[in-house]
């Protein structure tokens, strides 16, 4: 990211993104009493849903990198811990669990295993990681668009998240640890809240795409009619989400 996020606009415009999270909790159980980490926590909901289930919200932990994702979190939940840093560095040793919704994908392949060496030594012997991330062909029309857009305004192409395979994930999980129970690569097409659904997207999510570039107002809007025909029924922007689930313990 080169610029922080809108956390107002991401529990409006973008609220879908907690609301699809809600199962991860349920693969997670967390137990009462247990201590969990909500790993790239955004403005809290599913850390508030973590702590309703351990019954004692201080035990549950959300970490986010975003100055404003952590300072709403915090308005808007009392109880739960939220803590700005690093997924490199979680604040937590000796968890039970560890949940992870729709984060990993921004952490660049070269820091991947890092960061799943760091959510191995905050958890205990035992115990369970559950992570959502964009997989292989995760928003493949969004990515080509806005590559061509790119290129009609005189730019490189970007390479912009990073979404593996089941196997590349699986792999490097048990590099880090981990004995992986379920890793599974599905679609789910998803809808974006009003007609300029997909511009707010990218308004929110759109840096790696268009971060640096000085005309990217124009560069975005490009991308918006190049999806228009194939993205967008009239009422609604729907786009390509492909989402890779897993679930894992640490040996
Ligand atoms: C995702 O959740 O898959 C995603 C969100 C924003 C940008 C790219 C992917």
């Amino acid at each position: 990211m080169t610029s922080d996020w809108d956390a107002t606009r991401y529990d409006t415009d973008q609220s879908f993104v907690a609301a699809y999270g809600t199962p991860l909790v349920d693969l997670l159980d967390p137990e009462p009493g247990e201590r969990v980490l909500d790993l790239g926590c955004g403005t809290g909901d599913l850390t508030a849903t973590l702590a309703e289930r351990v019954g004692d919200a201080g035990r549950a932990v959300g970490v986010d990198r975003s100055p404003s994702m952590v300072a709403r979190a915090r308005t808007r939940h009392d109880g739960p811990a939220f803590v700005r840093g690093d997924l490199r560095a979680p604040p937590v040793r000796g968890a039970d669990g560890a949940l992870s919704n729709a984060a990993l994908h921004w952490v660049p392949a070269a820091d991947q295993d890092r960061v799943l060496a760091a959510v191995a030594d905050a958890l205990r012997p035992d115990g369970r990681f559950v992570a959502e991330l964009g997989g292989t062909g995760n928003v493949a029309s969004v990515v080509r668009a806005a590559n061509a857009a790119r290129r009609e305004h005189g730019h490189d192409p970007a390479d912009p998240w990073y979404f593996p395979s089941v196997g590349e994930y699986t792999m490097r999980l048990e590099d880090a640890g981990f004995e992986v129970r379920r890793a599974v690569l599905f679609d789910r097409p998803t809808d974006l809240d009003g007609t300029d659904g997909l511009a707010s997207w990218l308004a929110q999510f759109g840096d790696p795409l268009l971060g640096e570039l000085p005309d990217r107002d124009a560069v975005a809007a490009a991308i918006v009619e190049r999806l228009r025909e194939e993205r967008f029924d009239g009422e609604t922007w729907t786009l390509d989400y492909r989402r890779l689930r897993l679930v894992a313990v640490r040996v």
